[in-house]
């Protein structure tokens, strides 16, 4: 049985409610819960934006579902958090593992998610105490840039090493990306120093595709990096497009073609998750 949520309606009809009391504290209902005690049940619902406040509304309903005595499986497009699977400084929280682990405990018996961070590789895992299971979507994107390119042969790239799991299949090179300190003030954003790689990319078409582009940094250093080597055309691809603060703007000055996949709603998302979906 299939329980979509609200934030999940563009990809299929929700069925259950959300909602938020005036002081903010998150409200879920299942209508009809009584049809899903003992059940298989999958929990569709996005965990960004508004991860924490989604976080919250998932462990709602997970938490009924348990009481139901359901099996649950649940379907998050995105896994936020899931950068924070190691420690820079001494006394920081390792909260990928604490998310999975309050997933796994509120009663998530899988999680179906796509390109998660800490992975780096499709696949069934286990992380902390949650069960993942991993769909990567860096086929489908060289998929689309076949079009976009014509057809005519491009390079794929990506801009660190992280992301190398992504362009591998494709005879793909990596860049490496060297990040500094924290910045100061209340963000907590380590600054990219530089990103290195000199390839002789003189007149070939070049894709660059990394899981994420969240403030841009990333991305615009590398299709710098890429023109730079002489790159002729050049193409931005990501799964998860946050494209926070000016950064597609700045991507689609810079570079040939943006675009992204649907696991976050984005203006860019030409990439839908639908089709892998149904086939779950
Ligand atoms: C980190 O290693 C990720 O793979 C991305 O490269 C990174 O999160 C992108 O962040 P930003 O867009 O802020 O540079």
């Amino acid at each position: 049985m299939q329980l979509i949520s609200p934030n999940f309606s563009d990809i299929l009809p929700a069925n259950f409610e959300i909602k938020a009391f005036p002081d903010g504290d998150s409200y879920v209902r299942i209508l009809d819960l009584e049809k899903y005690k003992g059940k298989d049940v999958t929990l569709f619902h996005r965990l960004y934006p508004n991860q924490n406040d989604s976080l919250m509304q998932a462990i709602l309903i997970i938490r009924l579902l348990k009481k139901a005595k359901c099996n649950v499986s649940m379907v998050a497009p995105y896994l936020p958090y899931s950068r924070q699977d190691k420690t820079f400084l001494e006394g920081e929280s390792k909260s990928a593992e604490v998310i999975c682990n309050l997933l796994s405990e509120s009663g998530v018996k899988k999680l179906i998610t796509f390109d998660c961070h800490f992975l780096k590789k499709e696949g069934e895992f286990k992380y902390g105490k949650l069960n993942i299971k991993n769909i990567s979507l860096s086929r489908a994107l060289v998929e689309l840039a076949k079009q976009k390119f014509n057809n005519e042969h491009f390079e794929v790239i990506s801009p660190d090493q992280g992301a190398s799991y992504l362009v591998e299949e494709f005879g793909g090179k990596s860049m490496k990306k060297i990040r500094g300190d924290y910045i100061e003030g209340q963000e907590a954003y380590r600054k990219i120093e530089r990103i290195e790689g000199d390839f002789d990319l003189g007149g070939k078409n070049v894709l660059i595709i990394d899981d994420m582009v969240s403030t841009g940094g990333t991305m615009v250093k590398a299709v710098e990096n890429v023109k730079k080597g002489g790159a002729k055309k050049v193409g931005c691809a990501t799964i998860h497009g946050f494209f926070l603060k000016d950064s597609l703007q700045r991507l689609k000055s810079s570079a040939d073609f943006v675009f992204a996949s649907d696991t976050i709603p984005n203006e860019v998302a030409e990439v839908n998750i639908r089709n892998l979906i149904d086939k779950l």
